[in-house]
């Protein structure tokens, strides 16, 4: 199956690469490191008991800015699996309510074709090429096959090459191209929740409608990508790729739950918002136990999608969820609030680090810029008190921090570089003091 021929990762090579992104976490890398594992042991298990075994979803509970997301992120990244992240509270908005929940199964769905084509699109590239060269070749040279002799053929090796090498690129050649019938443009528009039947009447009235052909005027150039790219559409077998796509969202897909307290109930509610978010769990509840659901490629089966439900779970706790939903995530795991030390790797260890960052950002200016040690100490340090004395948004505080710290150089770069700035502790204090100091003005400004 799909995932087996992925080599899989091991659960210590999971976390080693969740390592490179974020600092800490550790039981909450391991834990969805093990679930990850679980789903390509599960592939291994042979068919009638295989079938049984359900996805051990996760909460991870934690407080804004220590990692949640980002750690569903770097994961859907490395399974190379369908991935999507939708705001559990999203459905009881003004707007969404009655949006069924079904959408996020549609909307992983589609993203999985999207995925498979443009691998499959990547697998017939050079045969597109091939073909589309050839279609060219004819274009330029109209000579009947049947009367080629030696001479005509050389003569096409040297259009060939001529091709190739992009020496004709400028001239015009006369195409014939399909047009998607676009006009007269129909638009229907349906209730809340019909969406799916929307596109589907879309895609049947313009099936209706004839393949129009168009002659076009184009430049060889261009002429060579709109016959690839119509060669590749030719080779790609659009059945299988859907085939493939409902394969892999059914066994490998993972929906990301951002926000699921925000529908939990503390202590059965009367009434008003209460009863749209345990409306929202009870539609939410179907899709984690598995069912089918039917989009617009065919039937997806949610059995085995992994659900990563995530909250800070301030106010509600996951107790107040139903007991339905409890039972389906049996992994429970909690995030650390973030340290001053943390801060200080947070800003330093990562591959995408902010000081990794704001230095390339200035570099492009030609200015090079410095950290001191103790000015990245500083910086965390001012960081995590402003954390403590407003609000704690954890690491996010850093990109606010930071973000006030280089203002003036980044204004200034193009007058001043070439140049090398040191960033020293004293620079960060007098930069950040004032207003970290002042808790009306870091609410403003940090
Ligand atoms: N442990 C960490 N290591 C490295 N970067 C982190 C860490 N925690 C948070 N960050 C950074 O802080 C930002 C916010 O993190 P993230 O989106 O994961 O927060 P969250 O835990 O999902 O918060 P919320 O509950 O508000 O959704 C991201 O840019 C992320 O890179
Ligand atoms: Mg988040």
């Amino acid at each position: 199956m799909e995932i087996a021929e992925i080599k899989p990762l091991t659960p210590r090579e999971i976390e080693t690469e969740l390592d490179k992104y974020i600092i800490g976490q550790s039981q909450a890398k391991r834990s969805v490191a093990i679930a990850l594992r679980n789903r390509w042991r599960r592939q291994q298990v042979p068919e009638p008991l295989r079938d049984e075994i359900a996805p051990k979803n996760i909460i991870m509970i934690g407080p804004t800015g220590v990692g949640k997301t980002e750690i569903a992120r770097r994961l859907a990244r490395l399974a190379k699996s369908p991935f999507l992240k939708i705001e559990a509270s999203k459905f009881t908005e003004v707007g969404y309510v009655g949006r069924d929940v079904e959408s996020m199964i549609r909307d992983l769905t589609h993203l999985a074709v999207d995925m498979v084509k443009s691998e499959e699109k990547e697998k017939v590239e050079a045969k597109a090429k091939d073909l589309a060269e050839d279609q060219l070749l004819d274009i330029l040279l109209p000579s009947p096959k049947s009367e080629q002799d030696a001479g005509e053929t050389s003569t096409r090796e040297r259009f060939r090459q001529m091709l190739r090498d992009g020496k004709l690129d400028d001239r015009f050649v006369e195409l014939e191209v399909a047009q998607r019938p676009s006009s007269p443009m129909i638009e229907i528009f349906a209730a809340a929740g019909m969406e799916e039947m929307q596109s589907g009447i879309q895609d049947m009235l313009s099936g209706m409608m004839p393949d129009k052909r168009k002659r076009r005027h184009v430049k060889v150039s261009e002429a060579k990508k709109i016959l690839e790219q119509e060669a590749a559409g030719k080779l790609i077998d659009m059945d299988k790729v859907v085939k493939k796509a409902i394969a892999r969202v059914e066994q490998s897909g993972i929906i990301f739950l951002d926000e699921i307290d925000k529908v939990a109930t503390k202590g059965g509610g009367t009434g008003g918002p209460d009863v749209s978010r345990e409306g929202v769990q009870r539609d939410l509840l179907p899709m984690v136990e598995g069912t089918s659901v039917h989009t617009k490629h065919g039937i997806v089966v949610t059995d085995h999608i992994l659900f990563i439900a995530s909250g800070a779970f301030h106010v509600s706790k996951p107790s107040d969820l139903l007991p339905e939903l409890q039972g389906r995530f049996p992994i429970r795991v909690e995030l650390d609030a973030l340290t001053q030390e943390d801060f200080v790797r947070i800003l330093t260890e990562p591959e995408n680090a902010l000081v990794t960052q704001y230095k390339a950002l200035l570099d492009t200016e030609n200015i090079e810029l410095i950290f001191d040690t103790e000015a990245i100490e500083e910086i965390a340090k001012i960081s995590f008190e402003v954390n403590e004395r407003t609000e704690n948004i954890g690491a996010r505080r850093l990109h606010t921090v930071m973000e006030k710290l280089v203002e003036e150089v980044s204004f200034e770069a193009p007058d001043v570089a070439p140049q090398q700035i040191q960033i020293t502790a004293a620079y960060v204090q007098e930069r950040l003091r004032d207003i970290a100091k002042d808790v009306d003005l870091s609410r403003f400004i940090l």
